[in-house]
């Protein structure tokens, strides 16, 4: 089980520290430093988790001019969703998906 004690969750405040934290909460409880800009645990909560990955992977900043453009690895991106998913205590695994097409079933 992952957990917000481990590498991934660590190494993913990290990032959200350095390039997140400066504009958004990134804690459990805290209230964002630009009032314009939801905590991400909320924004963890509320949007879909492939919309997630697919804007912290292409860089979030295209929808806003507040927001840097960024672009992040697979890996740095599943830390993002793993330091948030410890300290929502909602594990990226069980976030709803939008539904994927079927395949074909047998
Ligand atoms: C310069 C300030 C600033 C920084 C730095 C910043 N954001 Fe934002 N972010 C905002 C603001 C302001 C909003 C709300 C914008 C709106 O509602 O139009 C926002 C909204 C968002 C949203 C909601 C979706 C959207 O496009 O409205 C996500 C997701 C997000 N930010 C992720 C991030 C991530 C991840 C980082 C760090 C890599 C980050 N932001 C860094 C200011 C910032």
């Amino acid at each position: 089980m992952r957990g917000a004690g481990d590498d991934s969750a660590v190494e993913g405040k990290a990032i959200l520290e350095k390039y997140c934290a400066r504009c958004h909460a990134i804690g459990a409880a805290d209230e964002s430093p630009l009032e314009k800009a939801p905590p991400l645990r909320k924004i963890y909560l509320t949007y879909p988790i492939e919309q997630l990955e697919g804007g912290f992977a292409e860089g979030m900043g295209s929808r806003h001019r507040d927001m840097p453009q960024i672009q992040f690895s697979t890996e740095q991106v599943d830390a993002i969703l793993t330091y948030l998913g410890g300290i929502t205590g909602v594990d990226p695994a069980t976030r709803p998906r939008t539904e994927v097409p079927d395949e074909t079933p047998p």
